[in-house]
């Protein structure tokens, strides 16, 4: 089965991380994001992916090249202007003539994809969403649906305290191939704001919650979250081979001194953390280190930062080589 994955976005809530990589290859446990989303669409029949790209586009080779090492074919579609979620999707060029996924590129989850095809299927939809159910659904696409399934209108990003349901798009899609003949090439469409409420006033737009883990890494918080979610086991990856509440994970290379308070920490390669410094529910790119004494709480350090001895951060996001505490200079 085919996938076509969003990966074109800016990621502009995740700057400035996103200045330096698209948001789908920060690592959620050490490993790309979006790797752990081609492993869960292998794991469901997927043996062909394309990234639909233009922000940053040559930088997805080493995911290419990683999940042709698993087997897959991959492709790259690239956008010379980013076309929104709809247009990428046409600028896959041929799909073939089975249904295929299309996922939001920054959606972590372990959905059961096998079952939204099945639905789809015994519904006869042109398109199927996954539905998650959220406190607020004001950042999200809201879902309303009737008792089958069928979505009766698609309402993107509602005023607060206005959306008809909890039930949100969780960005995970099963498509046939004529929709893209609603989808004029070579123009920007948005599938939330035009694709989806279109279908859905056919009637041949589906959904459906499944229940499993789902976040959606766009923002600081919820970035920190899906990484604290690996190490704790809430989200299950071979990539945490111990979770628990404490679990750390550390990259090759990474040195950190016996006495160091390290805990619910996702370490890159190469990382340091010096003698009787803290580092609690964090995220360190490769390389960035924390010298003797300092102490980093919840927060992400862009890859080289590097937090001064004595220096306390807490909710902080250090850009890529960003130096805090710093009296040689940057200091903040
Ligand atoms: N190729 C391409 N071209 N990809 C794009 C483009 C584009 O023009 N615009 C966005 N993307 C990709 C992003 O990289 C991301 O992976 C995905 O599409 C979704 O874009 P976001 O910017 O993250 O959207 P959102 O989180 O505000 O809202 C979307 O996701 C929610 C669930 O997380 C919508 O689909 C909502 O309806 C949904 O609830
Ligand atoms: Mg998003």
């Amino acid at each position: 089965m085919k996938a076509l994955i969003l990966v074109g976005g800016f990621g502009t809530r995740l700057r400035p991380l996103t200045y330096t990589r698209p948001k789908p290859l920060l690592p959620v446990a050490n490993r790309s994001h979006v790797e752990h989303l081609i492993a869960l669409l292998a794991r469901h029949g997927v043996d062909d992916v394309t990234l639909l790209t233009s922000y940053m586009a040559e930088a997805f080779a080493g995911v290419r090249s990683w999940a042709e090492a698993r087997g897959l074919r991959v492709s790259v579609a690239v956008e010379d202007e980013p076309l929104g979620t709809a247009g990428a999707v046409r600028n896959a060029g041929d799909v073939g003539t089975e249904p295929f996924f299309v996922v939001n590129g920054d959606v972590l989850t372990d959905a059961d994809l096998s079952r939204l095809v099945d639905l789809h299927r015994r519904a006869r939809a042109r398109a199927t969403l996954l539905l998650k159910r959220v406190g607020d659904p004001s950042a999200y696409g809201v879902v309303p649906t009737d008792p089958e399934g069928r979505v009766l209108g698609f309402i993107e990003k509602p005023e607060p305290g206005t959306a008809p349901t909890d039930a949100i798009n969780a960005g995970v899609y099963v498509f046939e191939p004529d929709v893209l003949e609603r989808i004029p090439e070579g123009r920007a469409m948005s599938a939330e704001r035009e694709l989806f409420p279109a279908l859905a006033a056919d009637g041949v737009l589906y959904a459906t919650a499944l229940g499993d883990y789902w976040i959606d890494i766009g923002t600081p918080a919820t970035y920190l979250q899906a990484n604290l979610d690996a190490l704790s086991g809430a989200f299950r990856t071979d990539a945490v081979p111990a979770p628990g509440p404490d679990a750390v994970v550390a990259g090759e290379g990474s040195l950190l001194a016996p006495d160091a308070r390290i805990s619910s920490a996702c370490l890159g390669a190469g990382c340091r953390v010096g003698p009787g410094a803290e580092v609690t529910r964090c995220v360190l790119l490769p390389g960035a280190t924390v010298e003797a004494g300092a102490s980093v709480v919840d927060s992400i350090l862009g890859e080289g930062a590097f937090v001064a001895g004595g220096c306390a951060l807490s909710g902080a996001v250090l850009a890529d080589g960003d130096r805090a505490g710093d009296r040689s200079g940057g200091s903040r």
